[in-house]
């Protein structure tokens, strides 16, 4: 078990390499299954034996695939579901002789299936087409993407029975196919054909319907995932897996990317893009030089005000650098990739395709926010400041939200508090920066005259939680 984790470092170059060679498509496989030789799936821990007892809910609908074949002392099937039996699979009653290693004589309880939500990160892994498990090398996904997005391709292993709880926010969940007992479809008719079938209604539950589209990103410079309208649910899926919110972070002003449900130490890039942007090109650009861990995407930042009026959204391409070290060097090497990358950026950001950009930090060490920007043709204006504070004023609301205290109407702020101007920047505040709306304030000071309270009820809205956010 400890092995685990010094075992990384080696595996570094491969996984790259393997990235590069099949980037063009992600494959998400669902892990959890409903097998009947699945030690989990009983609350025993274990596979009946012969003297065991076998007892599905009665009203729990499931498909259970079986393998090979059980004798059993007795059965109870539910009302609704399905064995899908393997070639010489089967049941048979037990004789009553003598099984070595089953004295037991046990009910044994087929477990809850009904729970488990396509919306929970922890339930896919990123696997390459055939199947086999992607290394986890420097490239990471933010929390909503590590659900299938719009463009991805689905896999549900071959050889295994499964359930998912498709409960959305949205009426339609996109993908490009779906691959289910080894077959893959990815045509819509091929698609609606099997949902015909009697398995579909025993392996889908839920409101939200599944759609098979045959298309993959359109866009060179990249597609939003589209997973936003669900973030919500999805990081509650996280939390409960976790068993409690986030990790303690070993920084004090954690950063918070978009489609991410925890503050991350390190460092965030936000880009500008031209038409001439090629996100794969890009990444493999930055993988070349990368020393921390990395996600990078296209993803809307919703213009919005306390999410209830949406206005409109912007793509941008979000990079999140992060690193594993610790202490006051925390988030150090992710900051040194970050600023490269807008060395980079300044360098060759035109040909790139790549017209503006703009970095946070938060490392062990930064007591309050750190900004750097870069604009191809003029300055942006809006640094931001007062990290630590906003983040502990944030933290009070979360918590007292959570003890049900306060409640959004409640979140008005009588005093004036002013936002920090870039002091380098005379130009206009019509910026193309992307300033983090969680970042915007700092404490409150004498100087009441720049009083803009719209920034201010914003900062404390992860952008996470809008619902409001469209895909284009
Ligand atoms: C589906 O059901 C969930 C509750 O499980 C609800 O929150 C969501 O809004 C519903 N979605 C639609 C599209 O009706």
């Amino acid at each position: 078990m400890a092995a685990c984790c010094t075992m990384k470092r080696p595996f570094f170059l491969l996984g790259v390499l393997q990235l590069l060679a099949a980037a063009a498509a992600v494959y998400k496989q669902w892990i959890p299954n409903t097998n009947f030789e699945t030690a989990s799936n009983w609350d025993k821990g274990r596979v009946p034996c012969a003297s065991d007892v076998v007892h599905f809910e009665k009203d729990k609908v499931v498909s259970v695939f079986v393998r090979s074949p059980h004798e059993l002392t007795d059965m109870y099937l539910p009302l609704n579901g399905e064995f899908v039996l393997a070639a010489g699979a089967g049941f048979t009653a037990f004789d009553g002789s003598w099984d070595p290693g089953c004295d037991s004589g046990e009910t044994v309880r087929f477990a809850d299936a009904e729970q488990h939500a396509w919306f929970d990160p922890t339930l896919w892994q990123d696997v390459f087409p055939n199947g086999e498990l992607k290394p986890s090398g420097r490239i990471f996904s933010v929390d909503e993407e590590r659900v299938p997005c719009r463009y991805d391709d689905v896999i549900f292993q071959a050889e295994t029975s499964f359930r998912v709880n498709t409960d959305s926010s949205q009426q339609v969940i996109h993908l490009r196919s779906i691959s289910v007992m080894g077959q893959e479809l990815s045509t819509p008719t091929s698609w609606a054909g099997y949902l015909q079938g009697p398995s579909a209604p025993l392996q889908f539950h839920g409101n939200g319907t599944l759609q098979v589209t045959g298309t993959g990103c359109p866009d060179k410079s990249g597609c939003a995932c589209g997973n936003t309208l669900d973030g919500p649910r999805i990081c509650a899926a996280l939390f409960r897996a976790l068993g409690r919110r986030c990790p303690a972070p070993v920084c004090q002003s954690p950063l918070q990317p978009l489609g991410h449900c925890c503050g991350v130490c390190g460092a965030t890039i936000s880009l500008d893009f031209t038409p001439d942007f090629d996100l794969q090109k890009y990444q493999d650009r930055l993988i070349q030089e990368l020393l921390s861990q990395m996600a990078i995407s296209k993803v809307h930042k919703a213009q919005t005000f306390l999410g209830i009026i949406p206005r409109s959204s912007t793509p941008l391409i979000q990079i999140v650098l992060i690193d594993d070290r610790a202490g006051v060097q925390a988030g150090t090497t992710a900051e040194q990739l970050a600023a490269d990358i807008m060395e980079d950026v300044a360098q060759h950001g035109e040909a790139l395709g790549i017209s503006s950009g703009k970095v946070e930090v938060a490392t062990g060490s930064t007591s309050s926010g750190q900004v750097g920007s870069h604009t191809l043709s003029r300055i942006t204006a809006g640094t931001v400041m007062g990290l630590l504070f906003g983040l502990v004023f944030l933290g009070g609301i979360l918590l007292l939200y959570r003890k049900g205290k306060l409640r959004l109407p409640a979140l008005r702020f009588p005093q004036p508090w002013d936002r920090l101007e870039d002091p380098v920047s005379a130009a206009p505040a019509s910026d193309k920066g992307f300033d983090n709306p969680m970042f915007n304030v700092e404490p409150p000071r004498t100087d009441p005259g720049e009083e803009t309270p719209k920034d201010l009820q914003v900062f404390y809205l992860n952008p996470l939680y809008d619902a409001s956010e469209t895909e284009t």
